[in-house]
């Protein structure tokens, strides 16, 4: 079992639809699949379900942001298993195959539980401060982890917001490794240099703290590598203006690799599919540039995986 965030502090990059098609490539080859919406937007929940259902069925009592306020009220958590929800649409479509989607949907409110957690944390001592610290941090990792144990669940993949708040960090501290949607431009490639150093202070800090706590372990989550998104085909190849940055951030040596695939920009087929329920690439073929479009997705997903599992 893998726990995976998808994170990008640029908005609008294509976190969310690049955590959709993998999730769904990976179901439709047999994989259970968990699918944490942290986003405030809640553009994964709603791609999944429609707004109908879930201000009926789920708004209430079924979000990732009753879980959060259970911490930020001081009470004791609910299991995660109570808040998921199995979106039907997808899953009737995966039913001819072993793997499923699940889902723990994200709630508009998210935006707030921010401000409540930040001010459970400090102390009147170094020993209050690290105990708050590592509540407010590390909460999610361990209950994840149950999570993914009972229900066997395969790959458990976080669709962060694009922020770098204290529930995305809470998504980091509980992953084992990071995925990194960007856009081949100027800003998107200097992002990716500060995203990373963001993280590995984050780490550093988290594991200072966890070092001095017997029940809680130190964490080391891996980049797995830069999916770039958007890419501008032309001549069977990314136009230069692209190929520039996709280069420029291979040679950067940064330490996150950069995956060799890449979703190429097409609008009117990724606009399409949040409304239809079901991602991309398990949309029936309508013509030929789809068609390439779920081969790019499939190779990217060959790639993931020889990362992840590697
Ligand atoms: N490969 C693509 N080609 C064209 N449009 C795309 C592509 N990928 C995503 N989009 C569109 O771009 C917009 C942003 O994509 P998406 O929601 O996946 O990004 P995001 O990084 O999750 O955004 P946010 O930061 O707001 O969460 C959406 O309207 C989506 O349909
Ligand atoms: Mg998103």
């Amino acid at each position: 079992m893998k726990i995976v965030s998808v994170i990008n502090y640029k908005g609008g990059v294509g976190k969310t639809t690049v955590t959709a098609n993998l999730a769904a490539e990976l179901a439709y080859r047999g994989n259970k699949i968990l699918i944490l919406d942290m986003d405030a937007q809640a553009s994964l929940t709603f791609s999944l379900m429609t707004p109908d259902y879930w201000d009926t069925m789920v708004k209430e009592k079924h979000t990732i942001k009753s879980w959060f306020d259970c911490i930020s009220q001081s009470e004791k958590v609910m299991p995660l298993a109570e808040l998921v929800l199995r979106p039907e649409k997808v899953n009737n479509y995966l039913s001819r195959t072993d793997g499923c989607i699940d889902l723990i949907s994200s709630h508009l409110g998210l935006i707030n539980v921010d401000l409540e957690l930040a001010t459970l944390l400090g102390g009147a001592n170094l020993k209050q401060s690290k105990i708050n610290y590592l509540k407010v941090h590390g909460k999610l990792k361990g209950e994840l982890e149950k999570i993914a144990k009972s229900n066997d669940y395969d790959f458990v993949l976080i669709d962060c917001p694009p922020n770098f708040n204290i529930v995305t960090k809470n998504a980091i501290i509980a992953s084992d490794q990071i995925l990194i949607p960007a856009k081949p431009d100027y800003l998107s490639t200097l992002g990716i240099d500060y995203l990373q150093r963001s993280v590995k202070d984050l780490i550093n800090e988290y594991n200072e703290y966890a070092n001095m706590d017997d029940d809680c372990d130190i964490v080391n989550p891996e980049f797995l590598g830069v999916i770039f998104t958007m890419i501008q085909i032309r001549n069977q190849e990314p136009i230069r203006a692209q190929k520039q940055f996709i280069s420029q951030t291979k040679r950067n040596k940064f330490d996150v690799p950069v995956f060799n695939e890449y979703f190429r920009e097409n609008k009117t087929i990724f606009a399409d599919a949040p409304q239809q329920g079901i991602p991309v690439v398990l949309n029936g073929y309508s013509n030929g540039t789809h068609s390439d479009i779920v081969a790019e997705i499939s190779s990217f997903v060959d790639e993931f995986l020889e990362r992840s599992e590697g």
